[in-house]
């Protein structure tokens, strides 16, 4: 139901004030209509307030003082309440234009102002064209204006924003990790989009298996299994490339040097070769090879990373189909979850990149036989910069090429992070749908909206203070930065199976 909030008093461009109608509750952020003459829609949202009186004058202040007694005290408050009561003061609030939908019902950008005293009114389902847009197929949560939460879904299009990436940024607590859940179990349930989690503390699995669907739609893999629901992850000598290794930390030059001449000279077998014979043979074989003599120490470093993500990976000979068959889970729209809380550091960036990269290589050579058909696939990265830090993105690693060139190929990341501003600027440049939740810090906020594609400086103090389990969602297709609830994510899952009973759990 609409609610009648005011009437406008003031236009200029994009700039609107209206007059607070007596008894009505308007808040910063509130996203409000002004209804306009020719049955257009102008979408506002107030970010400030003025308060007015006939008193507001020098002179009208003056008399109004000289109401007080010396010590600036009511003498008498009867007499006061006269002059500040009735409609002598007015609460002015400022908002700027969004978009409109014009009287044929349109949606645009704003293109004309509304005119002098139409009416202002809270959003309802009439605002369908706006709704809509907003609504997307991946639900996240409800519309939020100022300090109440409509019933109004909020979520994004993944067909446009996946492809185009996505930034989940808030500091601990914040709410990353249930968006996460929300985000997933709408995916399993659409069917239309691959998801791939790396998933750092094993955390999904308990809250997604609530899902109905969970069966024929979500796929977990650990290294070390201990559940029947999941499938141990076994990898291929040949499947691996001096890039995973890289990945595992810093190398020097020759070390580099020497991992691709392995490759080059033994081709698959590089690795089992360099795992089976003794460090001599190996720099005497490279010599005979490439006529270049390289130390010991480089081999064994070299040899040293091998056997590490060797055992934590469960390298072997053996024929495996574990990494094609993610690939085919993702490729029908699953959601698959690799567990890493059991894997070292340096284990968890191998087989991040190793994964990565091959969705990469095999979506890239999809596309160039005709893409159609191919339902996007966004990878989940947690504590990104990690991966996509200025140092990692200068060196060009799978992430770097992913944020770059992925969206030709339909697929996408999502990065998370605590601290955006540790993200090398190329990144966050090129994320097109920010979910922006709680963060503490003035230096995050301050980068985001440096690079966010949406304006949203106006929306400062709204950030600043934003509770946990809310956040503005900006992405380029939508007409402005939307402030949302976002979904409990065991009130949501019970939209899926309304037979699931969790205390305290409501109804959406
Ligand atoms: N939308 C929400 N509505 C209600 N409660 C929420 C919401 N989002 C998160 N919470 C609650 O807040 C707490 C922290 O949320 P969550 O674990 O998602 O934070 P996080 O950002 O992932 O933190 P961290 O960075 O430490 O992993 C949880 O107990 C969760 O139940
Ligand atoms: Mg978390």
């Amino acid at each position: 139901m609409t609610e009648y909030k005011g009437r406008l008093t003031y236009a200029k461009g994009t700039y609107v004030e209206f007059v607070v109608a007596p008894n009505q509750e308007v808040d910063f952020g509130d996203i409000l209509v002004v209804e306009g003459q020719h049955n257009e829609r102008f979408y506002i949202r107030v970010y400030d307030f003025k308060v007015k009186s006939r008193w507001s004058g020098l002179n009208g202040v003056g008399y109004l003082m000289s109401k007080l007694d010396e010590n600036g005290q009511v003498e008498n408050q009867e007499d006061l309440d006269f002059y500040l009561g009735g409609n002598h003061t007015v609460k002015i609030a400022m908002a700027e234009q969004l978009c409109y939908i014009d009287s044929t019902g349109q949606l645009l950008n704003p293109k004309t102002c509304p005119n002098f005293f139409c009416e202002i009114h809270s959003l309802s389902n009439n605002d369908s064209a706006l709704l809509d847009e907003l609504k997307g197929d991946l639900e996240i949560g409800l519309l939020k204006t100022g300090r109440n939460v409509l019933n109004l879904p909020v979520g994004i299009y993944g067909t446009k924003a996946i492809p185009e990436h996505i930034g989940i940024f808030g500091t601990t607590g914040s709410g990353k990790s249930n968006l996460v859940k929300v985000l997933a179990s709408s995916a399993i349930h659409n069917n239309n989009y691959g998801l791939l989690i790396f998933d750092v503390h094993n955390e999904y699995y308990q809250a997604l298996s609530m899902h109905p669907q969970v069966k024929e739609r979500l796929f977990v893999y650990n290294t070390n299994p201990e559940n029947e629901y999941v499938t141990k992850l076994k990898i291929n000598y040949a499947e691996i490339e001096p890039e995973d290794i890289l990945a595992c930390g810093s190398f020097t030059e020759a070390q580099f040097d020497a991992l691709y001449k392995m490759q080059t000279i033994w081709q698959e077998n590089w690795m089992k070769y360099v795992l089976e014979y003794d460090t001599t043979d190996l720099v005497e074989e490279l010599a005979g090879s490439t006529g270049q003599k390289f130390n010991s120490r480089t081999v064994n470093k070299i040899k040293s990373v091998c056997w590490n993500i060797e055992k934590e990976l469960n390298i072997d000979d053996q024929q495996s189909v574990i990494l094609q068959q993610i690939l085919a889970e993702l490729e029908k729209g699953n959601v698959v979850l690799i567990e890493l809380k059991n894997i070292s550091p340096v284990g968890e960036q191998a087989l991040s990149t190793l994964l990565s990269k091959k969705l990469l290589q095999y979506y890239s050579r999809k596309t160039e036989q005709g893409k159609d058909g191919t339902k996007p696939i966004m990878i989940i990265l947690e504590e990104a910069h990690r991966f996509l830090g200025k140092k990692e993105v200068a060196s060009n690693n799978v992430f770097a090429r992913l944020v770059s060139e992925a969206r030709k190929f339909n697929l996408g990341m999502c990065v998370i992070d605590q601290q955006p501003r540790l993200l090398a600027d190329k990144v966050l440049s090129q994320l097109n749908t920010l979910f922006i939740l709680g963060l503490a810090s003035k230096a995050d906020r301050s980068k985001l909206e440096t690079m966010c594609r949406k304006d949203i400086l106006q929306q400062r103090n709204e950030i600043k203070n934003l509770d946990c389990g809310e956040m503005i969602l900006a992405t380029n297709y939508m007409r402005f930065a939307a402030p949302v609830k976002i979904h409990k994510f065991e009130n949501f899952i019970q939209k899926f199976d309304p037979g699931i009973s969790l205390a305290g759990a409501i109804q959406i």
